[in-house]
């Protein structure tokens, strides 16, 4: 049985809260094998797997493609899908049919979405429709060129409380969780204290009631940036390069493949082919 949003939100205060995100079968299934709360299938994707420069340049088929692999291999985490750019800003209808898509095409327990000017409407609607919503504010990347770039948010009096006010009404329209992406330590807090839902925290300090990471930055499977935020609990970039080129080496010097790997066929049976020497 995979874990609920009962159980999810039960883990306030208790203990906390682990995410990471996942976007194939054999990730997901180490994830969740490691015990993992919740597993997000971000749109992310499209930076460290897909090789875009945008999260704003995937959609939903890609989404959905990568969800339902993920979704194979998970027995006891829940896992969300990541609303791509345009799949619910356009009307709350349009939201709700792609967020449906998400728990019944793909298998998702729920959904994430980003802050955005309708966004309390949009999640209302969700909401309504029986899917639970995980919200997502602070840096959100799906419209950094609007909020300044890829900077830590709330940073000013003025900024920090509009970000406590959006965390405060994505509460009231239903959200069982919050993403808080690049916040101040202390900002995080405020909200984390106001908040009875968790708040999971990416970039924005210790006191937020779970954390989540991109599971290719903290295994060291992307080369191209690093944010300050991420730990890097392992630099798997250089060991698959190296397996790699030992292959290589091998496959051209001859000591691959080895009588281990050789399939062998009677020496009876050969002579019927060959005839006898
Ligand atoms: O897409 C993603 O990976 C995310 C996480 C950073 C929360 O939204």
């Amino acid at each position: 049985m995979r874990l609920s949003v009962k159980d999810i939100r039960s883990l306030k205060n208790k203990r906390k809260i682990t995410m990471l995100t996942a976007y194939d079968y054999p990730i997901a299934s180490l994830v969740d094998r490691a015990g993992l709360d919740i597993i997000l299938v971000g749109d992310s994707l499209a930076n460290v797997v897909l090789g875009l420069e945008s999260t704003t340049e995937v959609g939903m088929a890609e989404m959905l493609h990568h969800t339902k692999a993920v979704n194979r291999a998970v027995k006891k985490a829940m896992v969300l899908g990541d609303m791509p750019f345009n799949s619910y800003q356009v009307n709350p209808e349009e939201a709700v049919k792609n967020a449906q898509r998400f728990i019944k095409e793909a298998g998702c327990d729920g959904i994430k979405l980003e802050w955005f000017k309708d966004c309390l409407k949009v999640t209302e609607s969700i909401v309504q429709a029986g899917i639970p919503v995980m919200g997502h504010i602070g840096l959100t990347p799906q419209t950094a060129d609007q909020i300044g770039g890829f900077k830590v948010q709330g940073k000013d009096a003025e900024a920090a409380k509009c970000l406590i006010e959006e965390a405060i009404k994505l509460e009231e329209k239903g959200c069982f969780a919050l993403v808080l992406e690049c916040v101040p330590d202390k900002i995080s807090e405020i909200i984390t204290k106001k908040l009875t839902i968790p708040t999971i925290g990416i970039g924005a300090g210790i006191h937020c009631d779970g954390q989540v990471l991109v599971i290719n930055d903290m295994l060291g499977l992307f080369e191209r940036y690093t944010p300050k935020f991420v730990k890097k609990y392992i630099n798997l970039f250089p060991m698959i390069l190296k397996a790699i080129e030992d292959y290589k080496d091998e496959v051209i010097n001859g000591t691959f493949p080895g009588q281990e790997h050789t399939f062998k066929i009677k020496e009876e049976e050969l002579k019927k082919i060959c005839g006898e020497k």
